[in-house]
């Protein structure tokens, strides 16, 4: 199994570019089943997870052509077998997202229900009773969910219990080609779910307010080919600005969207760092002075990102005073905590709080990933400790990281591969 060895306490300095956001990629690849004409995708970062997409797509009979580094030309002519098997969906439980596109092309679909996970329960009881409400007959057995729509889904009203990223974009790919109107209220608003909404609306669908908490889908007999962009991932430089702020560095990350790191950049702001967007597409941190600590809490966009919240508690490891770190999304996902505090993190976890002091002296030990942020805030821990950290399972990381080490090599960091 990869690792990294990290030898900390260098500054990081210089420019690094975003990828396309691995959580828009996924349902964009989905969404290519609702046509049997080719959609070409661009800036598609070349992570494990996307890899998993790709083969569940040729799985269900589409052909796959990857172009130059981030292209993805997908031609779902027509659907072999409308079934997401369960040992891909236990590797990465976004295969779900094709629960919607299957039911609303094939009429039917077999999915392998996920099981647990590292950060909480995360059931799919969203997007079944969703899809249910647009008509799908759904069963449970064996482990799969069936759902099966002969003679086509139809439009209604569908208001979610919770705000589910994937069971609205489940629900959005569904209802553009259900009979008549759909409202999905109390939908998410995430920037992922505006950009799969781009694509669909590129493809003939009939949508109005993506971004919003109430998204209406008037539904089309057919959807066409397209070519779309993936947005930039906003995790992944989020989690750039983060590696510059805890190494006291001036780090600029490029080829990203400043507007969907709005709740990152105020709690920087708040902490002492300086932040600026000395161009289009470009967010820069210096962090020359102390840090202070602050409290934050995850909330659905535009709040603060579950997604950023390990990496965000890695910081205020390095900041002087007590700040309290609440995860709202998920019930737990404070599994990087135990190892951050193997190399000497003051932190203590109450419920879903954890309530972090500092500054101290972290020392390099050698860690394990869990999940794919926790390994992104070991990472990042590891640049201020002191000696040569051993990040171990770093599969986690590539399931959403685009050649990570790279990228902070080029920045300064001494950071290497090793199996
Ligand atoms: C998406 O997961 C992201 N994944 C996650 O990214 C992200 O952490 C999460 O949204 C929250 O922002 C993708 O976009 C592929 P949810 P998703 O449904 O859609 C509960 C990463 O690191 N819930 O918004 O699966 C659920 O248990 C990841 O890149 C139900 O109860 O998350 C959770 O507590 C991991 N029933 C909350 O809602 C359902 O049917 C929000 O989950 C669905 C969800």
């Amino acid at each position: 199994m990869d690792k990294f060895l990290i030898d900390g306490g260098v500054r990081l300095v210089g420019e690094v570019s975003a990828s396309g956001a691995k959580n828009a990629a996924l349902p964009a690849l989905a969404a290519c089943l609702l046509t049997s004409e080719e959609v070409l995708l661009h800036r598609v970062p070349r992570v494990r997870d996307i890899r998993t997409m790709q083969s569940l797509l040729v799985h269900t009979g589409a052909s796959l052509v990857e172009e130059g580094e981030s292209t993805v030309r997908v031609h779902a002519a027509d659907i072999v077998a409308a079934e997401a098997p369960y040992e891909v969906v236990k590797t990465m439980r976004a295969s779900s997202l094709v629960l919607g596109p299957l039911v609303a092309r094939a009429g039917k679909a077999h999915v392998s229900m996920p099981g647990g996970c590292a950060i909480g329960a995360r059931p799919i009881n969203l997007h079944m009773s969703g899809l249910e409400q647009l008509g799908a007959v759904i069963t449970q057995s064996h482990g799969y969910v069936e759902a099966s729509a002969p003679n086509g889904l139809k439009g209604t009203n569908v208001l979610f219990d919770r705000i589910t990223v994937t069971g609205t974009e489940d629900l959005m790919m569904a209802a553009v080609l259900a009979k008549g109107e759909t409202i999905l209220d109390n939908a998410a608003r995430e920037p992922e779910v505006v950009d799969l909404a781009n694509l669909l609306l590129k493809m003939g669908a009939r949508i109005t307010g993506a971004g919003t908490s109430q998204i209406k889908i008037t539904g089309v007999d057919r959807l066409h080919g397209a070519e779309h962009s993936i947005i930039p991932d906003r995790i992944e430089a989020g989690t750039f600005l983060l590696a510059g702020a805890i190494t006291g560095g001036d780090v600029t990350v490029t080829d990203c969207e400043p507007e969907h790191l709005g709740a990152l950049i105020a709690k920087l702001r708040e902490c002492g760092c300086q932040i600026t967007e000395p161009a289009s597409g470009k967010v820069r941190v210096c962090a020359s002075g102390k840090l202070r600590s602050v409290d934050m809490k995850t909330e659905e966009h535009p709040g603060f990102a579950t997604d950023l919240q390990a990496q965000f508690m890695a910081l205020m490891t390095q900041a002087e005073g007590i700040s309290f770190v609440t995860e709202t999304i998920f019930e737990n996902r404070f599994m990087h905590v135990l190892e951050l505090v193997r190399m000497g993190a003051n932190i203590r976890v109450e419920g879903r709080q954890a309530i972090i002091a500092g500054k101290v002296h972290l020392s390099s030990a050698q860690v394990i990933c869990s999940d794919l942020r926790a390994s992104a805030s070991l990472v990042l821990a590891a640049l201020v400790a002191e000696g040569t950290t051993i990040v171990d399972r770093v599969y986690h990381m590539d399931r959403g990281y685009e050649q990570i080490e790279k990228k902070l090599a080029g920045l300064g960091a001494s950071i290497r591969r090793s199996n």
